[in-house]
């Protein structure tokens, strides 16, 4: 597929997400209306979709053709979205600016922002629970997969997975000493890989996979987090905040140890490199399954602005 080509199919893909996702988002009515608004303001704004968009792209390709995937989309980009809103608070990140706007405690404080992520949070797992209805209730193993795919989705956004990131992330911050490249791996593989990691599983599970696919899924959602963080990294320090839409220099500021400050940019980009050709060949060519536009997009992450 030429550039142009991809970024077009790239686009609508986009904004279909964007057109399944909205009809979730909570109605902005009664006196919880100020925090839906809040909520409402931070998926709004925007945002490269990337999680549903590797669910559904991974869902497609192993053949799947059902609605349940629908509100799993809807709802990792909510925990996702939580995600970040509480990362730009002030006792976390403190940034000011993320999705081309200001960010949610920016605009609402901080005690709606904590509340709008929470409530991000439980409407996600509502609104998956709602995948039980799209599938025929006189099938066990449909149901069984909704709940399997329940189960990768909370567990991957918990302590064991994106909350133990940042957790682990807000602690290294005030560490003395340099971090471990130990350390930094598992920072990113659980505060971005995790929740990429359940966009493809969750994906591959509705879909039916076999056991040896879900795991080659694994592999490369892994190898795609830890690409994509090592990038985020190297974008706070090279990148355009206008076109990236967030601050840049956040790190610096925060005086955070990142793949940058720990093996410089040369090296860094040499990783996010060798990270997103193994996530293709490695371990998406294994699925067996056509994969054209998600190797494209795999490849287009290892270079991105935004
Ligand atoms: C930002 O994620 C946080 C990281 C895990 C690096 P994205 O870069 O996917 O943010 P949006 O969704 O496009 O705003
Ligand atoms: C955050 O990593 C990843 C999350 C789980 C939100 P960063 O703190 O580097 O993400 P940005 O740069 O603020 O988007
Ligand atoms: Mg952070
Ligand atoms: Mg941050
Ligand atoms: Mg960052």
């Amino acid at each position: 597929m030429e550039t142009r080509e991809f970024e077009a199919l790239l686009r609508a893909k986009t904004e279909e997400l964007n057109r399944l996702i909205e009809p979730y988002l909570p109605p902005e009515e009664g006196w919880q209306r100020t925090v839906a608004e809040a909520m409402n303001y931070s998926v709004r704004a925007g945002g490269k979709r990337l999680r549903p968009m590797l669910m559904l792209e991974t869902y497609r390709m192993l053949g799947g053709e059902g609605t349940e995937i629908e509100p799993f989309l809807a709802a990792i980009e909510m925990i996702h979205t939580y995600s970040l809103v509480h990362d730009d608070l002030p006792a976390m990140d403190n940034d000011e600016y993320r999705r081309g706007r200001e960010t949610t405690w920016k605009v609402y404080g901080d005690g709606m922002a904590v509340l709008a992520g929470d409530g991000l949070l439980n409407l996600a797992f509502e609104t998956a629970l709602g995948a039980f209805g799209r599938v025929d209730r006189s099938d066990p193993a449909a149901l069984g997969r909704v709940a399997e795919a329940l189960k990768v989705l909370a567990g991957n956004a918990g302590i064991n997975g994106m909350i133990g990131g940042q957790a682990a992330d807000i602690e290294a911050e005030g560490q003395a000493g340099s971090v471990t490249e130990e350390q930094l791996r598992f920072i990113h593989r659980h505060k971005t890989g995790a929740l990429i990691a359940a966009s493809m599983r969750v994906g591959g599970i509705l879909a039916g996979a076999s056991r040896e696919q879900l795991d080659a899924l694994e592999g490369c959602a892994q190898d795609i987090g830890m690409a994509f963080q090592i990038q985020d990294d190297i974008l706070d320090v090279v990148g355009d905040s206008a076109e990236l839409g967030k601050t840049v220099g956040s790190d610096r500021e925060n005086q955070k140890q990142t793949y940058v400050t720990l093996f410089g940019l040369e090296r860094a980009k040499e990783l996010v490199e060798e990270l997103s050709e193994e996530a293709v060949h490695k371990y998406l060519d294994g699925v067996g399954r056509e994969h054209e536009f998600l190797e494209q997009l795999i490849l287009m992450l290892a270079g991105r602005r935004r």
